[in-house]
């Protein structure tokens, strides 16, 4: 029995009770038989050779990055693939690059043709070309698919501007202010500062459209199947000229109710399941990262369930929140609380850890941990933006805040990952020494974590802010080009230079992933879970798979901190510096310091 076999009543099932349309349901169908087909022999190759789990791999690690900053265009890219593989990558995400609009175009996110590469940056040859070259090497590519808007000047959106009624019914737009109005009533807000509202006044059809994000991304209407179907064949398109995997921008927005939060409602559920088993039958080497900046209790229904999956990763968004809220606060009990719930989620959920990414840092953390431990959830936020802003006593970091609002008094974070760890602001050899070791610190437990680690360009020579975006008038509102600068091909030259910041930094995080690459404690089938250190300075993440233990120790605090597990015997050996321990007697940690201890299990 073939997949379209497999799933056809399901298919069918979900499809009809979504719209009920026969005959979108049929065009739908022969268009997905007809993608199967076209599907060129390589890329059939590569589904057959596929085992469905092979994103677990332990040496597989991703980096992300935009195609201009690092290498102009395309084909400059394809000829800096050499350096992708040196740095131990084999999966690599590439900022959009679709056609977007000139100057606001929200970093790409604001696609006008989802099938045709920006001239900027190459033509969809180059693109064709680059996916092979880059599979040829081992390498997949992810690409975003920005599925909930499309660019107001898109052509479905031109069209409806113009009054053409097949795709004014491709958005949400309303002729007077009475049904947005009610909408607003639930609506939270994206942007509050840089995009209130989620509405914008369309002069040419006298009309208000909803635009969740910024007003020049207009929210497409999944209620309609022709949004659904073209939207779908589009993105199979994708796969087919040879992008591996998906990231679903956006993806708990898609569908909207009135008098709801227009999120994370059960339609999106409905209409993801329908998209993977679309993938799955047409090109099953693809895979999905969604892309839910959600808590982790609204996390859990996007993997859907072992029998019937929807997204095969999705970005760990709350540990990443809680790294670095650990980090300044120096108390591990949040961060060790998130992790341990997502170390009892069920077995197929498999997460991409990251520290930094083209966005800011939202400071979502579980507001309810944080009240039964006496933490006050919005003075904790307060602290943790104005420490990243640089603004606080005994803060080293150098940020931005993003997104403040004055009412909610909400704000985020922006900044690389290297001035957020102090080196920026760092005078003093000891201080940039201390800066260097957070950037390890932070590095070593990201990579640590059950998942896919995936690093964001510059982060691995330790890049610093670019402040030179507050000069630009298309981006100054916009504190996330703080972290989105050219790369530094000119340091590349400092990673023979051992005492370099940048030397120090580059080959901290590649012996970190040769570990990570072969210790069997890594294994996708690892028992993971946090110990009690019996200090709430000092966090560890234990790895056990077939007798052997990797005991991961991380002492956040900024002075010497003991710890002392107490099931944990026998002697064991930490993994960078042959440090040996008794783990009966407890042990020592320096400021910042990280040990992977690896030992048999009693
Ligand atoms: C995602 C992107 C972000 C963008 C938004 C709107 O959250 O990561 O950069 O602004 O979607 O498309």
């Amino acid at each position: 029995m073939n997949a379209f076999e497999r799933y056809q009543d399901e298919f069918n099932w979900l499809y009809m009770e979504l719209y009920n349309d026969r005959e979108k349901l049929a065009e739908l169908t022969t268009a997905l038989h007809a993608l199967r087909k076209m599907r060129k022999p390589a890329l059939k190759a590569l589904d057959r050779a596929r085992k469905p789990d092979w994103y677990k791999r332990s040496d597989l690690f991703g980096i992300t990055m935009y195609t201009d900053l690092f290498a102009e265009n395309l084909q400059g890219l394809k000829a800096k693939i050499p350096y992708l593989k040196e740095l131990g990558i084999g999966y690599l995400h590439l900022m959009p690059l679709l056609k977007m609009p000139e100057k606001y175009n929200d970093g790409g996110y604001a696609v006008e043709d989802f099938l045709q590469v920006d001239p900027r940056f190459g033509d969809n040859q180059d693109l064709e070309d680059l996916c092979g070259s880059l599979r040829g090497a081992g390498i997949s590519l992810c690409l975003d698919f920005v599925m909930n808007h499309t660019a107001s000047s898109h052509a479905w959106a031109q069209k409806a501007k113009a009054g053409d009624y097949k795709y004014m019914g491709y958005y949400h737009i309303f002729r007077d202010w009475y049904l947005p109005g009610e909408y607003e009533k639930t609506l939270p807000q994206v942007f509050p500062t840089t995009a209130p509202g989620n509405f914008t006044y369309v002069e040419e059809m006298r009309s208000h459209v909803m635009t969740t994000f910024y007003p020049y991304q207009w929210d497409l209407n999944y209620a309609n199947p022709n949004v659904f179907n073209d939207m779908l064949i589009t993105m199979l398109k994708l796969c087919n000229m040879g992008v591996e995997v998906l990231r679903l921008d956006a993806v708990p927005y898609i569908w909207k109710e009135l008098y709801t939060s227009c999120r994370n409602l059960p339609k999106v559920h409905t209409i993801l399941r329908l998209m993977r088993i679309a993938l799955d039958c047409v090109a099953p080497a693809c895979i999905f990262k969604g892309e839910v900046v959600m808590p982790p209790h609204e996390l859990a229904a996007y993997f859907g369930t072992e029998e019937k999956p929807e997204c095969h990763v999705l970005y760990n968004v709350s540990s990443m929140v809680n790294m670095w809220s650990a980090l300044a606060s120096r108390d591990t009990r949040l961060l060790k609380n998130n992790l341990d719930i997502l170390n009892q989620m069920p077995p197929h959920c498999y997460f991409v850890n990251y520290l930094r990414c083209h966005d800011d840092i939202g400071w979502g953390l579980d507001e309810g941990c944080q009240r039964c431990l006496g933490i006050d959830p919005l003075r904790h936020k307060q602290f943790l933006y104005h420490f990243f802003q640089g603004n606080w006593e005994y803060s080293y970091a150098r940020g931005a805040l993003y997104n403040y609002d004055p009412v909610s008094l909400d704000a985020r974070s922006c900044g690389t990952l290297a001035s957020l760890c102090g080196l920026e602001s760092a005078r003093f050899p000891e201080e940039v020494d201390a800066a260097i070791q957070r950037i390890l610190f932070m590095h070593a437990l990201m990579i640590c974590i059950k998942g896919m680690p995936m690093l964001n360009s510059g982060d691995e020579i330790a890049q610093l802010n670019d402040w030179s975006y507050e000069q630009d008038e298309a981006k100054r509102d916009d504190s996330r080009y703080l972290h989105r600068s050219k790369f530094r091909h000119d340091k590349l030259a400092l990673l023979a230079e051992p005492g370099s910041p940048e030397a120090r930094v580059y080959h901290g995080i590649r012996s970190l992933e040769k570990q990570h690459s072969s210790h069997p404690c890594f294994h996708k089938d690892a028992q993971v879970y946090c110990a009690y250190t019996s200090n709430d300075q000092v966090l560890s993440y234990v790895r056990e798979f077939e007798g052997r233990r990797l005991v991961c120790l991380y002492n956040f605090y900024y002075e010497p901190r003991g710890c002392y597990i107490a099931h944990i015997k026998g002697k064991f050996t930490d993994l960078f510096s042959g440090r040996e321990v008794q783990m009966e007697d407890g042990l020592m940690l320096r400021p910042n310091e990280y040990l992977w201890l690896d030992g048999e299990m009693a």
